[in-house]
């Protein structure tokens, strides 16, 4: 198995303005609404659901955007570029990797005064988007039908009369939905065009690729802000509970590369045990033969991206932290959704330029535009190995 590293190429030897009062609708091909008019009466997909959040109906009703009427004749002429449909993913019911549909004609968002509209290259999945999907946080989700997708990486098209720095063909990289759960966007970044504000872009680093990029900001915007909670500094020690994933590959690297860490220790499963190391870690904890919990050693933090919090705060030294991404919180243990934010990107871009900090990319990826609901499918069985990314799009 070989997971690629970022930055340098490297490939880890064991793995791997104003606004005019228009409101304009979403608009499906004719073959989606049929799909989904033949779908409706067979099944209830909430049906098939559990929830996280109290359940409320399905709501399905236009999707209103304003759109920027300050263009000037140059930026008209370039905007008359961007097609007005575009091909996307998009679901209409919560449910399965089942309600996942490719349409070759959904709108292209037009963008509010401080949003650029980015011109996707690549995208990543993350455990939230197929959570989503499956209606776990309905309660606080956007309107139904919803084009999927929180990381982007791509190239700037249009930019909002109150942009202040992006100009079009910048390349950027982020997390498009300024909070995870609370309202994300129904327009994701699994489409050709996606809008998004500009403090949650940052500049693509130089010597990353595209695919490379797309893997790396929700991931590593939480294990940055995780960390910060945790006020984790210089000399202190951690133990990352999935090391492997999305996240805490990120977590071991910042740990070390950014923070400092005296020591950084890890969880994955036999097989990955190299690879946590090459990511610097430096006791490799194979939790299908140990407990953490049991051995003598405890750490100042443990970051948890597994769902264990109630065994991570038996690791932890006393006046310790846990900070858990997942699952019930155990006191002194604490939970945090991730806000997107292009600052830390920009914070972070000299690690990545530089190579301290790689992108890890699941070596069943890249996922061809095609293939997102095998990509789905993948990141469902909860075995990845750093980001499951799409690429190229279209
Ligand atoms: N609160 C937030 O803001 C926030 C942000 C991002 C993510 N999250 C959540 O955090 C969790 C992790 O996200 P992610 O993107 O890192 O997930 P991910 O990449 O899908 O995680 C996959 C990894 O989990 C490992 N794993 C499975 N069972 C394990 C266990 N018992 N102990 C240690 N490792 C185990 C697998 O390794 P093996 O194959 O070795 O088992 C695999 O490499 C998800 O629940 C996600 O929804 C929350």
């Amino acid at each position: 198995m070989e997971a690629t590293l970022a930055s340098t190429s490297t490939t880890l030897p064991t793995f791997p303005t104003t606004f005019s009062p228009q409101l304009h609708s979403l608009r499906f091909s004719p073959a989606f609404r049929e799909k989904q008019l033949a779908g409706a009466g067979n099944k209830n997909p909430t049906s098939l659901l559990k929830h996280d959040s109290p359940r409320r109906p399905s709501r399905r009703f236009p999707l209103r955007v304003s759109a920027s009427s300050q263009a000037s004749p140059e930026a008209a002429a370039k905007v008359s570029a961007v097609p007005s449909t575009m091909k996307a993913w998009i679901y209409g019911d919560y449910g399965t990797v089942d309600v996942l549909k490719f349409d070759e004609s959904v709108s292209v968002p037009e963008i509010k005064e401080d949003q650029v509209l980015v011109k996707v290259v690549a995208a990543a999945l993350n455990p939230v988007d197929f959570k989503r999907r499956q209606g776990k946080f309905q309660a606080t989700d956007s309107a139904l039908p919803t084009v999927p997708g929180y990381d982007v990486a791509g190239v700037v098209v249009k930019v909002g009369s109150q942009v202040k720095v992006l100009k079009e063909g910048d390349e950027v990289y982020g997390d498009i939905h300024e909070k995870a759960l609370d309202g994300p966007k129904q327009f994701g970044s699994l489409a050709e065009y996606t809008a998004v504000e500009e403090k949650l872009l940052a500049l693509k680093p130089k010597s990353l690729d595209f695919a490379q990029a797309a893997a790396l900001p929700l991931a590593i915007e939480t294990a940055y802000e995780g960390l910060e909670r945790t006020g984790f500094s210089s000399g202190k020690s951690i133990l990352v509970l999935n090391g492997a994933g999305g996240v805490g590959s990120l977590v071991i690297q910042l740990a070390k590369q950014v923070f400092g860490a005296s020591r950084v220790a890890a969880t994955a499963s036999t097989g990955k045990l190299e690879f946590l190391k090459s990511l610097g870690v430096d006791l490799a904890i194979d939790y299908t033969k140990e407990n953490f919990e049991d051995l003598p050693e405890k750490f100042d933090v443990v970051y948890d991206a597994i769902g264990q919090c109630d065994k991570a705060v038996k690791a932890i030294k006393e006046g310790g932290s846990v900070v858990a991404l997942t699952g019930a919180v155990t006191p002194p243990g604490f939970r945090f959704v991730v806000t997107s934010n292009g600052e830390v990107l920009k914070k972070l871009n000299p690690y990545l330029d530089s190579g301290k900090v790689k992108a890890v990319i699941d070596p069943k990826g890249p996922f061809p535009f095609s293939q997102v609901v095998e990509a789905f499918s993948y990141i469902e069985t909860g075995k990845a190995t750093g980001k499951v990314v799409v690429y190229p799009i279209p």
